[in-house]
Order: C-alpha cells, then structure tokens, then sequence
C-alpha cells in the first residue's frame, strides 16, 4: 500500500482488549475475520501504512499468543495486555511510550477497521495548532431525551457531534490529562479525558468509513466489495 506522505512523526495506540459483548461469537469482535483478516489487522495495517512510527496494541488477558500470531509479521508493533476499561487499557498504551515519548500519538478503536488517510492528515495538521483534535460526524436525526421509555425531552441536534476514532493528541498532554483523572469513575472517551484537564479539543471532519462494529450484523458486509466490471457469475 502506497504510504500517504506525513509531515508530522506520529505513534499509534489500537485499543483492543475488548470483550466484544454485543457482537458475540466465539471470540471478541476484534480478533473475528472482516475482509479476509482479523478485525484488529485492519486499523493496524492502515495507520503504518499512514505513516504511524510505532503501534502498540492493547490486547485481552489470555490473548497475548494469538495476537501475537496474527500481528508477528508487522514491523514496528507491540502489543501489551489491557485493562479492565477501555480508559484502563488507554492509560497503559501510554505508559509504554514513556521511555521515549512521541511528540504527537493516535489513540484508535479496533473496532474501526476502515481508516480513511484524510482523517488522519486532518488530525494531524489540527495538532499543529492544538493540542488535541477529534474525528466528528453530525447527527442527522432530531434526537429526544429519554426517560426510561418515555419523552422527557428534546436536545439540539445543531450542536451534537458523532464522536470517532481515532482522536489525536500531543502525547505529553494527554499522558498528564490520564493521570490526572480520578480513577474511580469511567470518561467517556480521550477527548473528554483532555477537556476535563482543561484543555480544548478541535473537531475535524470524519466519515462514515470510520463507522464502528459493534453487533454480529456489522460482520455481514464481509464478502469483499465487488468491482465495477467484474461479473457474479
Ligand atoms: N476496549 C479495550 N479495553 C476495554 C474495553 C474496550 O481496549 N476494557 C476497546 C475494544 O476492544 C474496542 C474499543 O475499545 O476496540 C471500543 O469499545 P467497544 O466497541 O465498546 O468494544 P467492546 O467493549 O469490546 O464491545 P462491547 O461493549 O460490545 O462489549
Ligand atoms: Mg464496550
């Protein structure tokens, strides 16, 4: 795959140590074939390809010889063993870095196998101004508020983003932003990790490409798409 030319030197975390609950099947979603290869391949694939330095994979307890097998020919990736939240698991990929830290790093779900490299340029060029910038898509429906199964309100769409992966940080400062969390409740997201640092937190545009599996039903677009003149006989 041709390599999309960075200017900014950047390292990648591919949080997978999930335990793909809403997808099922026998194992968690990110180790399930999509598109001929394991899930987790796919965004890992694509963000060296798209010039990522380094990326360390953050796997489940148990996996390490099976991640290890389908990621053994990959140069430049590590993988480690997660955490019991995703935030837990994002906290520890940064601490790998630590020994020597990159000025600029991608944290990604593996969830999202299909990364379009406009994202990633997006991100990294709004790095250069800020300190940290995330993939966002609007909402097209009118959105209500729920109270159990009741209407208890409305929100305004005009001001509601879809939030994606991967979100982009300078690696200092969101190193400071994780440690600095209290460890005792669930964030969201990096982005919220950051902004409740009191940082801010640019939106650039992302794509439904970036879209994430969640159930079984997301794995049934896994025949390989078929090309304009090729017959399905
Ligand atoms: N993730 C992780 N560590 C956790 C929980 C989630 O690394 N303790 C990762 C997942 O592997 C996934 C990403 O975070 O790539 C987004 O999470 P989600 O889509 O919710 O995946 P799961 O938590 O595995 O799925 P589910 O919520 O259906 O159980
Ligand atoms: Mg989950």
């Amino acid at each position: 795959m041709a390599r999309s030319a960075p200017h900014h030197p950047f390292a990648a975390i591919v949080v997978a140590a999930g335990k793909g609950l809403r997808a099922g099947g026998e194992q968690p979603k990110q180790f399930q074939n999509w598109r001929g290869k394991p899930l987790v391949r796919h965004s890992v694939e694509a963000l060296l390809a798209q010039g990522a330095e380094e990326v360390v994979v953050v796997i489940p307890r148990g996996f390490s010889d099976f991640a290890g097998k389908i990621l053994s020919d990959l140069k430049n990736v590590r993988t480690i063993m997660g955490g019991k939240t995703r935030r837990a698991s994002v906290l520890k990929a940064l601490e790998a870095f630590a020994d020597m830290p990159p000025a600029y790093i991608l944290i990604h779900d593996a969830a999202r196998p299909d990364l379009p490299p406009e994202v990633t340029q997006l991100l990294l060029e709004a790095l250069e101004e800020h300190v940290g910038a995330i993939p966002v898509l609007p909402v097209v429906d009118s959105i209500a508020v729920a109270d159990g199964d009741m209407m208890s309100g409305k929100a305004e769409r005009e001001t509601l983003r879809r939030v994606q992966t991967p979100q982009a940080f300078r690696y200092d400062e969101i190193m400071a932003a994780h440690r600095a969390w209290d460890r005792e409740s669930e964030a969201g997201d990096d982005a919220q990790v950051l902004k409740s640092y009191g940082r801010e937190v640019c939106l650039v545009e992302g794509s439904e490409r970036l879209k994430k599996m969640t159930f079984a039903e997301d794995f049934l677009t896994n025949i390989p798409a078929v090309r304009i003149g090729q017959g399905f006989d």
